[in-house]
Formats: C-alpha cells, structure tokens, sequence
C-alpha cells in the first residue's frame, strides 16, 4: 500500500540554546551530535503509512522482542543538506536516496516509502532546524540519516508486519580528521564485505556490522580503511566499507562495475557526469589486484581516491596488501581528485550553476 502521510509537527518546546548549538557547530566532526527534531513515520500491514510526526529528538521505546533487534531488518540512507552564499539551503539528489531506500527495501523485504514522502520528511526536519545547517563556505554540512527498522514484537524469522521510518540529522565536518588528506588502504584478500545474491547493494546495517572485524585488522595494520574484493575469485576490486573507488588513468576515471555486491553510490554516479562535464572521459570497469599494483608501479594508474556522501572525496595514499606496499600519487592528494572534488563541491554549495538540477530547495 502506498499511502502518502501528511507530517504532524509537534515541535520541541526546550531546543539547544543558541551557544551550545554554535559550540557543538565549531566542531561537529562526523555523527556525534544530533539536532532538536527527529521525523516518525509508521507503516502497519493492512493500513499502510500513518502517523508521520516532526517531534523532539529522543529515545525510541523498543520491546526487547523487537524484530530488528534480532534479525537485522534495517535499512538506511546518508544525504546533505547544505547552505549556500546567500543563507539558502538545499539537499543534494534526495530523490536518488528516496529510489535507493525503496531498492532496500525491497531486498529486505520491507514496504516502500514513496519518494515523495521520503523527500518531505527530510525537507520537513531541514526546515524545523536550518539553525542546525552549517555556515556556506567550509567543508561542514548537515548530514541526514533516514533509516526504517521492523518493529513487530516477536522472535518469529519471517518479513515483520510493522515498521517505523525516522529521520535524524547530524552536523556534520570531514568523515576522516585529516580532511582532504590522503587515506591509507587495506585491500582484503580473505574477507569480503558482500557475495553474489547477497545484500551488498542494498544500504542495510548488516553490510556494516559485516565489515567491522576486517576494518579492525586493517587499523591494527596501520590503514584507515579496507578495500573488498570480490567473493568468487578474490581478485577483482569492488569498494571500501563504506564509500566507492575511483582509478584515475591521466584523463580517464574508471569506477568498478556494480555487480550486485557493491552499492551504487549517488557520489560515483554523480562524478561518471561531473568528470565528463570537466572534459574527462570516465567508465566504469573492472579492475583487479593485480592491476591496481602493476599499473600503480608502471605509473599509469596516477590517482586513485573514495567517495561517498560523508567522505566527500578522499584520496588513497598509501595501499597495502599481502604483495606488499606502495604509494599512489607520491602519497599527495592528486590533481584530477582535487578537481572533481571541487567542481562537486561548488555545485553542492551553490557556487556553480546547477546543469543537472541535483539541489533540491527548501
Ligand atoms: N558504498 C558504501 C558501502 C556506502 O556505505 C556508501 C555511503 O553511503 C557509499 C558506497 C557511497 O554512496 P553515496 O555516494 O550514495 O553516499
Ligand atoms: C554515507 O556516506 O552516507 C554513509 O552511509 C557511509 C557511512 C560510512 C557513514
């Protein structure tokens, strides 16, 4: 049933005060502090969506029956909200998030929000704490998470027959503390993120809880972030654990191919177009171990960074594997990465023109 809630707003009566939330916003690294109001929606077999409601942010009373509290039925998305020169705001491609929640969904076996529900109830929650946006200008932006869990009480393994739908939002500064500089990788030849048939292209927390160990022996190793292979022949490169890669050969961007068992990041799919409006040529491919290593070391391969929408665009320094280790770019950030990561920048911030209209207005 696809029914489309009107949002209640019951907003809070006792908001942060202007100095606390200014202190938190001098500094607001990455999720670790969250604004006033969060948004609710439920969705119960039979009557559909209801109940969507702007409230205070807050605790959220589960059973400790509660489906998703055993079987993982979770999905969730990652978007900005961002301020332009002139105190505007606008979110960037939140109906590509809304159509990649509803793929989620449907892998997980959830109901499927409509976009424009999915839309309005951040739109709604931007609008209630714009206070809570970032000044135009430095890298900080507000950071919107969406997520649905199954709320059927119950330890039955089986589709749950309610959900609930909540928007939060998080100021937030670079993911990485070193910022635009270069991140270190560790490219997993044993343990893989994801598998044929699987659920690596769907936004869902058990991709993430399945990454943590490997994430953990690449920190012991010294690296700040895991490269998967693929699960069949552990060979051909896929992604990191939360972000997508790009090989950069001179004047050509190559992004791995989506297989099914990497997600399709709106960051890669925005850069195939950003590059190519930078008069780059850009693809997507396959590219193995192998080939990363040899094509770093014949120097053809001059760049590689990550992207994501926390990440931003990141460059990959150094890259270690059980072949060894090397450097990517001299260990700098290199030039194409700067560009493409720029040229996005300025389009999300409101300081180029907006040819592909991505910026959502609010
Ligand atoms: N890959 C994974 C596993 C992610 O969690 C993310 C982050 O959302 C990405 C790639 C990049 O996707 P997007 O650019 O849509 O944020
Ligand atoms: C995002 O970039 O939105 C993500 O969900 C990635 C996560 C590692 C924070």
């Amino acid at each position: 049933m696809t029914t489309t809630p009107t949002i209640e707003l019951k907003p809070s009566s006792s908001p942060l005060a202007a100095a606390e939330r200014e202190a938190i916003m001098a500094n607001p690294g990455f999720g670790r502090h969250f604004t006033d109001h969060m948004v609710t929606i439920k969705w119960t077999e039979g009557r559909g969506w209801h109940d969507g409601q702007l409230v205070p942010y807050g605790p959220l009373a589960l059973d400790p029956a509660t489906n998703v509290l055993h079987y993982a039925q979770e999905i969730f998305e990652g978007l900005k909200a961002y301020r332009r020169p002139d105190g505007t705001v606008a979110t960037f491609r939140p109906d590509a998030n809304a159509r990649r929640f509803q793929a989620s969904a449907r892998r997980l076996a959830m109901p499927e929000l409509p976009v424009e529900t999915f839309i309005e109830a951040c739109d709604v929650l931007v609008r209630q704490d714009k206070e809570w946006v970032p000044a135009h200008g430095g890298e900080e932006s507000l950071y919107l998470r969406p997520f649905m869990i199954a709320t059927e009480v119950g330890l039955g393994v089986k589709p749950a027959n309610e959900y609930l739908f909540v928007v939060i939002a998080s100021p937030a500064g670079a993911y990485f503390p070193g910022g635009v500089k270069p991140v270190s990788i560790w490219l997993s030849e044993d343990r893989v993120r994801a598998v044929p048939g699987g659920m690596g292209d769907a936004k869902t927390g058990g991709n993430y809880a399945a990454s943590l160990l490997a994430q953990a022996e690449a920190a012991a190793k010294g690296c700040d972030q895991v490269a998967y292979l693929d699960a069949v022949e552990h060979k051909w490169v896929e992604e990191l654990g939360g972000m997508n890669l790009y090989f950069v050969y001179g004047n050509k961007i190559v992004t791995p191919t989506l297989t099914g068992s990497l997600l399709a990041g709106i960051t890669r799919d925005s850069l195939l177009t950003v590059a190519r409006d930078l008069g780059y040529e850009s693809e997507e491919g396959r590219v193995s171990i192998d080939q990363w290593k040899a094509d770093s070391e014949n120097g053809t391969l001059t760049e590689v960074f990550a992207c994501g929408t926390a990440a931003v665009i990141t460059p990959v320094g150094t890259v270690k594997c059980n072949a060894g280790e090397w450097q990517q770019s001299g260990g700098e950030p290199g030039e194409v990465t700067l560009k493409l990561r720029d040229a996005l920048l300025d389009i999300q911030r409101g300081t180029s023109e907006d040819v592909h209209g991505w910026m959502h207005d609010l």
